[in-house]
């Protein structure tokens, strides 16, 4: 048994755990929806995750044809597969193993995310970031972040962790975000391994667990692949403790709250009901 580090001084526990439900979206993809609406809230800036994990085409070939987005970021991060991006702002880019799509959506933009391929493993995650007030109707944008892009390295207990976002032990993530400072990891824990990731006091926290097992905060809460753990905003704390005695793989997620109004319609989200209406009316409009 490994003495427990002494970088995080006091973790934050598990508040919650939710189990993800079976989805369908796009043309009939099956998906994994970890975050849901009403968690919208206690996890602001983060409005859904979905996982989408299957062998089986009949559960990917449909893809997602054009449809339109406003007002947050998308993030798609792929661990096995390959899929195409086309936009209406003339991006396109093929999604692949390890690699990382970063959209802002800001003020419209109609895109496509079809599968590239006809059988084997489509495995990956699509996270909602949202934006600021401020910037719900900034110019959209699009990064390509492949796999080699994505900085890695592996800690002393012998945990890799990749940075997609944020800056995690002095290393920095590929995507910085002012506003919202979200912090995205990929963690793998060797089997026995104990581990702190430090995280900003008042930042939102989650853990979702893709693989394998592992025991949360310094109560050592058990959490399972498929579970989404809800951390806690203990006051003082500067982090959280994981432990897995047979190895596990897991995101963690932080960022800081926006505390300001969500109003959501499907792939629009905004301040206020008129926002929606004026984002229907100009997507209708062929103003995206
Ligand atoms: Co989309």
């Amino acid at each position: 048994m490994n003495a427990i580090p002494e970088t995080v001084f006091r973790s934050r526990e598990v508040e919650r755990v939710v189990t993800g439900a079976s989805v369908s979206d796009g043309a009939g993809v099956k998906l994994l929806r970890v975050l849901t609406s009403d968690l919208q809230r206690r996890l602001d800036p983060f409005l859904m995750l979905d996982e989408f994990r299957s062998d089986n085409p009949d559960d990917y070939l449909a893809g997602f044809p054009n449809h339109p987005h406003r007002g947050f970021e998308t993030v798609t991060y792929m661990l096995a597969g390959r899929m195409r991006h086309r936009d209406n702002a003339g991006h396109e880019g093929l999604l692949t193993a390890g690699g990382v799509q970063w959209m802002t959506a800001g003020r419209g933009i109609v895109h496509s995310e079809l599968p590239e391929q006809e059988n084997g493993l489509m495995h990956g995650f699509q996270l909602w970031v949202n934006l600021p007030a401020r910037d719900k109707l900034t110019a959209p944008d699009y990064r390509d972040l492949p796999a080699e892009a994505i900085p890695a390295y592996t800690a002393d207990d012998g945990v890799t962790i990749k940075v997609i976002a944020g800056e995690s032990d002095g290393v920095a993530g590929a995507v910085q975000r002012e506003a919202t400072a979200p912090l995205y990891l990929d963690l793998e824990l060797p089997p026995g391994a104990t581990h702190t990731v430090a995280i900003p006091p008042g930042h939102n926290a989650f853990v979702y667990i893709y693989q394998g097992q592992v025991e949360l905060g310094r109560r050592g809460q058990r959490v399972a692949a498929r579970q989404l753990a809800v951390l806690s905003n203990t006051p003082e704390s500067d982090g959280v403790l994981l432990r897995s005695a047979d190895g596990a793989r897991l995101l963690l997620i932080a960022g800081r709250p926006l505390h300001e109004p969500i109003v959501q319609w499907g792939p629009f989200v905004m301040n206020r009901r008129e926002e929606i209406e004026a984002a229907l009316a100009d997507y209708r409009d062929g103003r995206f």
